[in-house]
């Protein structure tokens, strides 16, 4: 080799490894992620193969370009089932810590129970591997700020599970409230009502299930040590130790909605009563549950979950603003508009007769045209998502763009706490039969 070339070669190989250093600090900062072009595969993997994991993993994999690698689940018959649903090559274990020593695997889904969600998601973050987790983000408030420290300190995109945020129907609405169609904002009211045992949770528990099909230590994990109970393994829902009621489950989803649609960043105070009120079956959580909010943007917000709806399914979504209302209603967004009034109207006819005459004579003189829109009939727009539109799927598909770009989603740890925080906020004034009061900035408790 002539002097130059060892010299060229000298300067070659030490700018290589500075480079190389640069990558594997990158890495480091990273947990050891691989770094993906647009075109490469994202590799995944489940964490919780349950009735939500199964159907949103389906989803993410017509996703173009995504594969799955492994599944993690505490009953066997889940784990079998994988591997019916995605072939004998998906990888099965009921330790999820198996799936994040795996270099090859860049993303995870968490849809294990809510008391699982930050456990998971953080050793999954520190891990390197970026996530989907289902809502509610948190269990409880403790799981908010290192949800956030977490995604931040490692740098992962994470993505809370609450789908409606990335769906079209919901930009729609916003940009609508935003545009003025419906004036000024003063009311965002929305039910959840149920009426079969199926809604009220009452799932199925496999004859199969025992202490050798379920990990039941596993599944445990942070909540109280009792021995095994099949109710509380498939029907979780119904217990606080593992669950977060219909506050953590359904109210959720509308704060997410809420959210997104007006900008705001939460409630500033809580109210809600209810009660467990047919469904007495050992559960611990209310089937009713009433609550209020006021929003530091001069709105309120009216929620209601009813188990016991005495007739079918019925949800609503409504936006109420001084010229119109916003309904969100399976997959349609409608717009009616009703300017308010610019003329007050008038009302003399129990005046006597002099001073009818005099009245209408001031009226008319304050108010000369006949601008009064009252009586006026609403204008009534409706938008439709396509048929089998799906938000699941364009909430994969902006999780899988952020882990490509490297840009937070909408819906990251932030998102995630503001939204679960105020729906926990139910529980608490419920629990304690009085007003309670919110930070929606620090995202603390007043
Ligand atoms: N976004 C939505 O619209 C939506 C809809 C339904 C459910 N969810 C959420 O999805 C999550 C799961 O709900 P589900 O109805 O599928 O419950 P599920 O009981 O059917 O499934 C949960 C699964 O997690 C497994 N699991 C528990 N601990 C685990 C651990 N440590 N490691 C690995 N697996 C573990 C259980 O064995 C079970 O199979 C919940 O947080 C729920 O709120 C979201």
């Amino acid at each position: 080799m002539s002097n130059l070339s060892r010299r060229r070669f000298i300067q070659t190989s030490s700018a290589a490894a500075a480079f190389s250093g640069t990558l594997s600090a990158l890495a480091a900062q990273q947990g050891g992620a691989r770094t993906l072009g647009p075109n490469d595969q994202i590799n995944i993997a489940l964490i919780g193969a349950g009735i939500r994991g199964q159907s949103i993993t389906s989803t993410a994999l017509q996703v173009p370009n995504v594969k799955l690698l492994a599944v993690a689940d505490c009953y066997d018959g889940r784990l079998t089932h994988a591997k019916e649903l995605w072939g004998a090559n998906v990888a099965t274990t009921r330790d999820y810590k198996e799936i994040l020593a795996r270099p090859d695997i860049d993303a995870v889904i968490v849809a294990t129970p809510d008391h699982w969600h930050m456990q998971a998601a953080c050793d999954a973050m520190n891990a390197g591997k970026d996530v989907y987790c289902e809502k509610p983000m948190i269990h409880t408030y403790d799981d908010g700020p290192k949800f956030i420290a977490t995604a931040k300190k490692t740098n992962r995109i994470l993505q809370v599970g609450s789908q409606r945020v990335s769906s079209i129907l919901y930009a729609k609405a916003k940009e609508l409230l935003a545009s003025g169609a419906i004036g000024k904002l003063n009311m965002v009211s929305a039910h959840w009502d149920r009426s079969t045992a199926q809604g009220a949770w009452d799932y199925t528990v496999p004859p199969d299930a025992n202490t050798t099909t379920c990990d039941w230590p596993r599944f445990l994990g942070s909540a109280p040590k009792i021995p095994w109970n099949g109710e509380r393994f498939f029907q979780w829902r119904k217990w606080s130790d593992y669950g977060s009621g219909v506050a953590g489950d359904l109210f959720v989803h509308l704060f997410s909605g809420t959210h997104f649609i007006t900008g705001a960043n939460g409630p500033n105070r809580a109210m809600a009563t209810g009660g467990l009120r047919y469904w007495k079956d050992g559960r611990n959580a209310p089937d009713v549950l009433l609550a209020l909010f006021d929003y530091p943007q001069e709105f309120n917000l009216s929620l209601r979950v009813n188990f016991v709806a005495g007739a079918d399914d019925n949800e609503g979504f409504l936006f109420t603003g001084s010229d119109g209302l916003i309904e969100i209603a399976g997959n349609s967004v409608i717009l009616t508009r009703k300017p308010m009034s610019k003329d007050p109207g008038y009302n003399v006819n129990t005046f006597a007769n002099a001073m009818q005459k005099e009245a209408l004579a001031d009226y008319r003189k304050k108010y000369p045209s006949t601008t009064q829109t009252a009586g006026v009939s609403p204008y009534i727009e409706r938008f439709d998502a396509p048929k089998g539109y799906s938000d699941t799927y364009d909430h994969f598909n902006n999780f899988f763009n952020s882990v490509r770009t490297r840009r937070q989603p909408i819906e990251d740890a932030t998102f995630g706490f503001r939204a679960a925080g105020a729906a926990l906020l139910s529980n608490l004034s419920m629990e304690k039969g009085k007003v309670v009061e919110w930070n929606p900035e620090t995202m603390k408790i007043v």
